[in-house]
């Protein structure tokens, strides 16, 4: 009893000090085992009595082993880390860049119907921004894209379009195809509000057999009704060498309720990208047979939508990197 009361009052912080507590009670030549040895030769009247106790003195020694091994090892853990219930230090999160945000919207919109991505070099040669996609030397369509050339003979330039890697993909993959390809370009423009030398743009590209411009009318239409809401797209004809016949998308904006729309400032016709059936030239200087196939692309600006969706009034903020522009965008994945 007590052996009890001494194992009962038993305190320490130190491991080594415990350790012989319980050496002292618990080992093969510890009092235990003693009493339990003793506990044979008990006359059988004050056996019951005489077993109780030492099973109490076993529970208390092991008991109190176990809690004291406890603390001091949560101890150890708060030596190590600290108080862990004190509550987190606050950190900021950054945000997405806008140009991500809008590059991100666009590709998975694209996804839901099959399109992959592509990507290609930023510099390129003169096959694959332009002779492939049917601008022949000379032609004064080279001029619509005012290029930034790296070197001469052979050329080397900035790509004006990600149309190069359209014309990439279409070399290595066989049709059907179904991709778009986002990605920097770059042309040798003053810089504005309204544009840059440097901007993003994701060409879209379909070739399959039997495609037709209603195809790409409806395209277009669950493009930019995914994109911009209930929205109404007209189509204008135009001119690129690589397409025909070629369009430009305008999208009408800023109607009635607010939540039509994704755009809700100014109303009015807005053209948001280029579009056409591919030229048969172009299939050919691919490796895809014009007879057997054809299809459709289209190409539109990111910053251009992401100005219009976000309400963005100058286009260099994009590329100032400041922290106030983009901590606007925290709460967008
Ligand atoms: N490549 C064109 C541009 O950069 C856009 C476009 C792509 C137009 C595909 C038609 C078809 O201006």
């Amino acid at each position: 009893k007590e052996y009890i009361g001494e194992a009962q009052h038993f305190t320490t912080d130190n491991k080594e000090a415990l350790e012989s507590f319980r050496i002292k009670f618990l080992s093969k030549k510890g009092i235990l085992n003693d009493l339990f040895a003793v506990f044979k030769t008990v006359p059988n009247d004050q056996k019951k009595e005489f077993g109780q106790t030492i099973n109490l003195l076993k529970n208390t020694v092991e008991e109190k082993v176990k809690t004291i091994l406890e603390s001091l090892e949560s101890k150890d853990v708060q030596g190590l880390y600290g108080d862990l219930t004190r509550p987190g230090y606050p950190f900021e999160i950054g945000a997405r860049h806008p140009i991500s945000l809008v590059k991100n919207e666009v590709i998975s919109i694209f996804s839901n119907i099959g399109f992959n991505v592509s990507e290609g070099p930023e510099i390129e040669d003169d096959w694959h921004n332009f002779e492939a996609l049917n601008f022949p030397e000379y032609h004064p369509a080279r001029d619509m894209q005012d290029t930034f050339f790296v070197q001469t003979n052979p050329e080397h330039l900035l790509r004006t379009h990600t149309s190069s890697v359209q014309v990439r993909y279409m070399e290595n993959n066989k049709p059907p195809l179904r991709t778009i390809s986002p990605g920097r370009v770059f042309r040798n423009e003053a810089i504005s509000s309204r544009s840059h030398c440097i901007f993003h743009q994701v060409e879209g590209l379909y070739i399959d057999k039997d495609v037709s411009f209603a195809d790409l009318k409806q395209t277009l239409l669950y493009f930019t009704k995914e994109m911009f809401g209930k929205s109404k797209i007209r189509l204008r004809p135009s001119y690129f060498p690589f397409t025909e016949p070629s369009a430009e998308v305008d999208i009408y904006w800023g109607l009635k309720t607010e939540t039509d729309y994704r755009i809700t400032k100014g109303t009015g016709w807005l053209e948001i990208m280029g579009c056409g059936m591919v030229d048969p030239n172009v299939l050919t200087n691919c490796g895809i047979d014009p007879n057997e196939y054809n299809g459709f692309a289209f190409g539109m600006g990111i910053e251009r939508m992401a100005m219009l969706l976000y309400q963005i009034s100058d286009i260099r903020m994009f590329y100032e990197n400041d922290v106030r522009f983009l901590e606007q965008f925290k709460s967008n994945f």
